[in-house]
């Protein structure tokens, strides 16, 4: 489904129905799921509950599909054999709940449905009770309905009846209840950290709750339990962890909700061994439990820099090749003004190497140029290799020595494009990025049955923020230095590399986490290369910074984002369709309507005064 429609498009939830006799369920118990009834269980009487999926009536005979969250049976009304029941289902339309009581037969030859698990019997009814009847619902409840997301998610207790989402939220119930074993196992406590707590910082913005008896106060929802399972560590858990909801205001995307749910996970006495380790066994463990598939271990590592020099991010998608290479000292030189002038300002050249390219249209390659202008770059030039020569718009600026080094460097060969861009290199390296992943999935690189899990490590510890400047953490602040880097933090910081990894999932991160200053004087230096003065310190994460002077051990942790993995693991394009209540691109619930207006009593109680443009 394409972007998230914002407008709340008009549905009435469709018509009411003529008045319907209803009956009450009385004592009557279900004997068996709408999936589970097969040729073993013909004659055996049974009493089924659900949903009508569809009714048929054919001549004398009335046909329902009934349908529960584990499937479809077949149930039949036959004048012949109960009147009553008969008269009753010529009532029933879709999406009514009943109850019947019957026999389990066989259906007649010519008349099974491989489709069905249950397809090879039906129900003969003698009872129908009509326990609700139900407005036409705005879409066929079926798997690939052709509806728009936000008829789905205004009506999802009736999108949640479809069986994917059904699969989906039951894929997301058993990786939680297989990862809480394997933890307990493993022997981790889970623990609740506090809702109402105080900024935690991870980078976004956050999400504040007026305190009344504290009038003029905020309490911050947490982003992350991150300060707590550190305290946890403090007072001796050793092993803590726990599936939790974070929050965070910040622009979201297909993967990011503003509330959204954690696997937090913090150890003591270890290293990033211990947790490559630890993580690895889970991960191995929930495949061979959900799939039946065995992973190869350890899962592959990836310096940062490694990552950003081949890939141009730090999340690779590493199912397939066609990675980025430098050529800014090669074109350093050249005649062409554009490649000349990014190395003179500072930026780089980086090409893509694509075999086979060399057949894309000059419509397919202008398409791709626009693609990398989202990401910044000014343009992109090409060379496609043919059999006759190079052909490129920019070959004439290229003398033979430079066209020589650059054929070795990129081992060109006969059909390839090569694809330029020059920049600053975070442009550089985002459109590239991004075009390869493009081209992978456009070329059919991609096997989409493949699970490549890549760690990634070695991050810088800090990076400069333009807008605010001054150096930002890339992980968190409580993230160590490297022991090799710790003596660069005050002169070079921008040179110190962190403990902290990332695992990545076919190009998605699912997990970041890192080994965290356990000390209060390497808290206090990062702190201040962070800018933080040592009163804003106090005042924001003072008991930390308490704690860390009373016997912190050594100690680290990683969280995985449960949504991601399960949208992963569900093959969904987006982490609404494994969210049960998910909210939209704007953060808002298009099912109750939050976020809403407050009444004006509980502004006065709470000491909040909305500005009245702001609310207008
Ligand atoms: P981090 O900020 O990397 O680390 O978050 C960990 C994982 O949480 C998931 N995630 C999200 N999922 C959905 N919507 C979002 N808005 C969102 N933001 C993050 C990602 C990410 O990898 N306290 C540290 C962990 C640690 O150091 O132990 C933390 O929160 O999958
Ligand atoms: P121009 O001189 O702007 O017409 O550009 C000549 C060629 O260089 C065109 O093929 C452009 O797409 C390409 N080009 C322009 N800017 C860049 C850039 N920043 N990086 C790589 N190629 C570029």
């Amino acid at each position: 489904m394409s972007q998230l429609d914002e407008q709340q498009e008009e549905h009435d939830g469709g018509t009411e129905t003529a008045p319907v006799e209803l009956q009450s369920l009385g004592d009557w118990e279900k004997s068996h799921d709408c999936n589970s009834l097969g040729r073993s269980q013909v004659d055996a009487q049974v009493r089924l509950m659900g949903w009508v999926q569809r009714r048929r009536d054919h001549g004398g005979l009335i046909f329902a599909d009934l349908r529960d969250r584990e499937g479809i049976t077949q149930v039949v009304f036959d004048p012949q054999h109960s009147a009553s029941a008969h008269d009753r289902a010529h009532a029933l339309r879709s999406e009514y709940v009943i109850a019947v009581s019957g026999k389990v037969r066989l259906r007649p030859e010519g008349m099974t449905n491989p489709k069905l698990v249950t397809g090879e019997i039906e129900v003969i009814v003698d009872e129908l009770r009509i326990l609700n009847t139900s407005k036409t619902p705005p879409f066929q409840i079926e798997d690939d309905v052709d509806v728009s997301e936000s008829i789905r998610l205004r009506y999802r207790y009736l999108d949640l009846r479809r069986p994917k989402m059904f699969r989906n939220l039951l894929l997301r119930h058993r990786t939680a209840q297989i990862s809480r074993s394997y933890l307990n196992k493993m022997g981790f406590l889970e623990v609740e950290t506090p809702v109402l707590t105080k900024s935690t910082p991870e980078g976004a913005r956050d999400y504040l709750v007026p305190s009344r008896v504290n009038p003029g106060k905020f309490y911050a929802l947490p982003q992350s339990p991150q300060i707590f399972k550190q305290l946890l560590m403090v007072a001796g858990f050793d092993r803590y962890y726990q599936i939790v909801k974070c929050f965070r205001d910040e622009d979201l995307r297909a993967d990011r909700q503003p509330e959204f749910t954690q696997l937090d996970i913090e150890m003591s006495f270890i290293r990033e061994e211990n947790i490559y380790q630890l993580i690895e066994g889970w991960i191995s463990h929930l495949y061979r439990e959900l799939f039946d598939i065995e992973l190869a271990v350890p899962f592959p590592r990836m310096p940062y820099a490694e990552a950003t020099e081949k890939y141009g991010t730090d999340r690779p998608d590493t199912r397939f090749g066609l990675c980025l290479t430098d050529v800014t000292d090669v074109v350093a030189h050249s005649e062409f003004r554009v490649f000349k002038q990014a190395v003179e300002r500072g930026g780089i050249v980086k090409a893509l190497r694509v075999p086979g390219g060399s057949s894309l249209s000059r419509k397919d390659l202008d398409d791709h140029i626009e693609f990398v202008k989202v990401f910044g770059a000014q343009g992109m030039a090409w060379i496609k290799i043919q059999p006759d020569g190079w052909q490129s718009p920019i070959t004439k600026f290229l003398q033979e020595g430079v066209r020589t080094e650059l054929a070795d460097r990129l081992a060109v060969e006969t059909g390839d494009v090569v694809l330029f861009v020059a920049d600053q290199g975070k442009v550089v390296h985002d459109s590239l990025a991004n075009l390869r992943v493009r081209l992978g999935q456009q070329m059919g690189l991609i096997d989409q049955g493949s699970h490549r899990f890549v760690w990634i490590t070695h991050f810088p510890l800090l990076e400069w923020d333009h807008e605010e400047k001054r150096f930002v953490s890339v992980h968190h602040p409580f993230t160590a230095p490297t022991e090799e880097d710790l003596a660069l933090l005050d002169e070079h910081p921008e040179r110190v590399r962190s403990r902290a990894y990332d695992l990545v999932l076919n190009g998605t991160e699912i997990g970041g986490g890192s080994i965290r200053i356990h000390r209060q004087d390497v808290q206090e230096r990062v702190f201040k290369a962070l800018g933080i003065s040592p009163g804003e310190a106090r005042e924001k994460f003072g008991f930390l910074l308490d704690a860390l002077q009373h016997g912190a051990p050594p100690h680290g942790g990683i969280a995985f984002g449960l949504d991601r993995l399960v949208m992963l693991l569900s093959g969904s394009a987006s982490i609404r369709d494994v969210i049960a209540f998910p909210k939209t691109q704007k953060a808002t619930c298009l099912m109750s309507g939050a976020p809403s207006e407050p009444e004006l009593r509980q502004l006065l109680e709470l000491c909040v005064k909305v500005e009245a443009e702001r609310r207008s």
